[in-house]
């Protein structure tokens, strides 16, 4: 849960990630087109401002056509042509989809699903993160490549495999039940204290010998959850175990080129604890898929702005998005007017210092024809082609940003991996909650009150922040019960929310009373939770309304005070939001899902108090995100415009991109994102509300 080293590992050296200019590009796959394509590739990326890509991502059967035999004349060619065309390359050890002879010769590499199923090649990323086969022969390619191109001029970062885990995280098979148990006897060293985390007392589970331990296969009915969680810590670590490997390999070869693999931050990717991941990697990579409709934008400020945290508020690269739709969704529309560019910045506002697409031409054939390219089926002659290189051109504009970090806002929202993982377990009081739904609601009232907040990965340090909201923290270990106490007997404040403080580090309740580890500091106990059924509905005496949980508080210490109460059923003037003040410090706990409307209010309630939940005059409608990034010596402001209409703000500052100045005002268009630049000296002093207000 803590996160690894706290920060990347090394950082990269000036020129490596930037050299003084944003980066700009996509994965290119030239293997899939005739050479007569390539010249046109060159042009058409030169005048897009295209300055870097990632190359051969997929491309091990054509560098090892037969076990052994080489052909790398097709890849010297075109990192020669990208070089001459002043295109760097973020070159893959091309690992990820192994070919068709690797599995016909050793189908054992192929990994098994929960129930037994074994997984047939004809797709990508057939392999058992735990096969020593298959990690021999992976090992041995990246060392032909590196070997090959660690000297090549256009190269600039190593790209580890790709999208790690994406299709094979969990592997339930022999090689990874054996690996598993290597895991589990590193962690806990002996069989009793195994058997305790996991309560293995429980229905006849106890073991006596490490191998009757399997992974959690299908089984006849709920498995044990401590098994459960430490398989998924386990499978997160074993990918990360793949990350390692090819990376020693390259420090080896290759020591002064950084690597880094794409993370995949998102809303549908839960299982792997990037935080764990982040040390590492030399710098951070992230790839982000937008949810079309409008929780889309926020969707993305969400997981834009953890990627920046997990680079501790160092530039990061967004190694894919998409330019248009996605292909992989039940309906794939494409990107709204405006949603190209605003995507693509709001990325650079949270730390992004590369804007990079999967992919830069439209596939002809193959799962990915339908999928959005910088270079679309229709030819250049196209709004998405448009759009790409006016983005080209705003990047090049962006220059001045690059290097900067990003600055720390007052407010954590908390988020945590594991958490997550365990509070959709099967067996629980309701499958109906959703950990990513609770803790986006409280992301959005923030940006909803124009309040800058940072979603820190909760191992990362609490102490520069005047709140932290821990939405459905659901494992509390004594640890971070300490961290979050010290916060308010600092005199600062917690709020957090149902289902928070229940297990501990293995899925065990914390007795005595729910929120089991947070009830002192909150200074309430409750007895029951109360699910809701489907289509039941819970009003609060403050209008707010709980559709999926509610909770029987039957204790509220002295120094509590109720803020809100149930105002119907059998919970009826039974507290559901409460607030424990200690010192200047407070502690609040709100024990039904209210929602993010909900959570706007009681965060507007608690604003009196609290002054850095006021939020800034400009944004206070909530129709404008902003964020802020801070360089040598200057500082540079993103308003991104959250609403479908245009809005006219005071600029305050030098218009970097995204819009002409009229006089001392500024338009931001419909979904626009307008970015300024201003002075160092405005830090400090109330710095937003001078940067630029918003007029009418
Ligand atoms: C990513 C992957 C890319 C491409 C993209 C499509 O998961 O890394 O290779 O498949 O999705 O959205």
């Amino acid at each position: 849960m803590t996160m690894d080293g706290g920060q990347t590992r090394r950082w990269v050296k000036d020129g490596a990630l930037g050299a003084g200019r944003m980066r700009y590009g996509a994965d290119y796959n030239p293997e899939q087109w005739p050479r007569e394509v390539w010249r046109d590739d060159m042009r058409l990326m030169r005048e897009a401002g295209v300055n870097v890509v990632s190359l051969a991502i997929f491309s091990w059967a054509h560098l090892e056509p037969r076990p052994g035999e080489w052909d790398f004349a097709w890849l010297d060619e075109i990192m020669d042509l990208l070089h001459e065309h002043g295109i760097d390359v973020d070159l893959a050890t091309a690992t990820a989809s192994p070919p068709p002879w690797l599995t016909r010769l050793h189908p054992e590499v192929l990994p098994q699903t929960v129930d037994g199923t074994i997984l047939s090649p004809g797709a990508r990323q057939h392999w058992r993160p735990t096969s020593p086969i298959f990690r021999d022969y992976a090992l041995r390619l990246t060392r032909v490549i590196a070997e090959r191109y660690a000297q090549h001029p256009a190269l600039v970062a190593w790209h580890i495999s790709n999208e790690l885990g994406c299709h094979n995280l969990y592997d339930f098979s022999d090689d990874a039940a054996r690996a598993f148990r290597i895991w589990l006897q590193e962690r806990y060293a002996t069989l009793d204290a195994l058997n305790d985390a996991w309560g293995t007392a429980f229905w006849s589970q106890r073991y006596s010998e490490w191998d009757e331990i399997l992974p959690p296969r299908v089984a006849p009915t709920q498995r044990n959850p401590g098994q459960q969680l430490d398989f998924e810590r386990f499978s997160s670590d074993a990918v990360r175990d793949h990350l390692r490997a090819e990376a020693a390999v390259l420090a080896e070869i290759s020591p002064n080129v950084p690597r880094t693999t794409n993370f995949m931050v998102a809303g549908n990717v839960r299982e792997i604890d990037y935080a764990s991941w982040v040390g590492d990697v030399d710098f951070v990579s992230n790839d982000h898929y937008l949810v079309p409709g409008p929780a889309g934008r926020d969707d993305l400020s969400f997981w834009a702005n953890l990627t920046g945290n997990l680079a501790a508020g160092r530039p990061w690269f967004l190694m894919e998005h998409a330019t248009s739709a996605v292909n992989w969704r039940s309906a794939n529309t494409p990107k709204r007017p405006g949603e190209l560019i605003r995507d693509a910045l709001t990325h650079v506002g949270h730390g992004a210092d590369a804007v990079c697409y999967f992919q830069w031409r439209q596939s002809r054939a193959g799962g990915e024809r339908y999928h959005s390219g910088m270079v679309p089926h229709a030819g250049p002659d196209s709004r998405v082609f448009r759009d790409v290189v006016q983005l080209g051109a705003e990047l090049d504009a962006l220059a001045p940003v690059t290097g900067s970090h990003r600055e720390q806002a007052r407010v954590a929202v908390l988020f945590d991996y594991e958490s997550w993982w365990v509070s959709g377990r099967d067996s629980h009081p309701s499958d109906r909650i959703a950990y990513d739904v609770e803790v986006q609601g409280w992301y959005r009232a923030l940006l909803d009150l124009g309040v800058r907040a940072d979603v820190l990965p909760v191992g990362a340090s609490f102490d520069d922040y005047e709140v932290v909201v821990a939405p459905m923290l659901h494992i509390v270990t004594d640890e971070l019960r300490a961290r979050l106490e010290d916060v308010v007997r600092d005199g600062r404040h917690v709020v957090t929310t149902y289902f928070s403080g229940i297990v501990d580090e293995h899925d065990r309740v914390w007795l005595g009373g729910y929120p089991g580890a947070l009830r002192d500091l909150l200074g309430v106990t409750v007895e029951e939770f109360v699910p809701l059924l489907p289509g039941e509905r819970i009003a609060l005496a403050s209008g707010a309304t709980a559709s999926t949980w509610t909770e029987r508080i039957t204790r509220v210490d002295h120094d509590v005070e109720v803020l809100d109460a149930y105002a119907d059923g059998d919970l009826s003037g039974a507290p559901a939001v409460t607030r424990r003040r200690v010192g200047t410090g407070t502690a609040t706990y709100v024990s039904a899902d209210i929602g993010r409307d909900g959570a706007r209010e009681v965060l507007r309630g608690l604003a009196d108090d609290v002054a850095a939940l006021r939020g800034d005059v400009r944004a206070a409608r909530g129709d404008l995100e902003v964020i802020v990034r801070i360089g040598a010596d200057a500082r540079f402001v993103f308003l991104a415009n959250r609403t479908d209409e245009p809005i006219t703000v005071a600029r305050g500052g030098e218009i970097l991109s995204g819009g002409e100045p009229i006089g001392d005002i500024a338009e931001i268009p419909p979904r626009g994102v307008i970015v300024l630049q201003t002075g160092l000296e405005q830090v400090g002093t109330a710095p937003l509300r001078e940067t630029a207000a918003v007029l009418g």
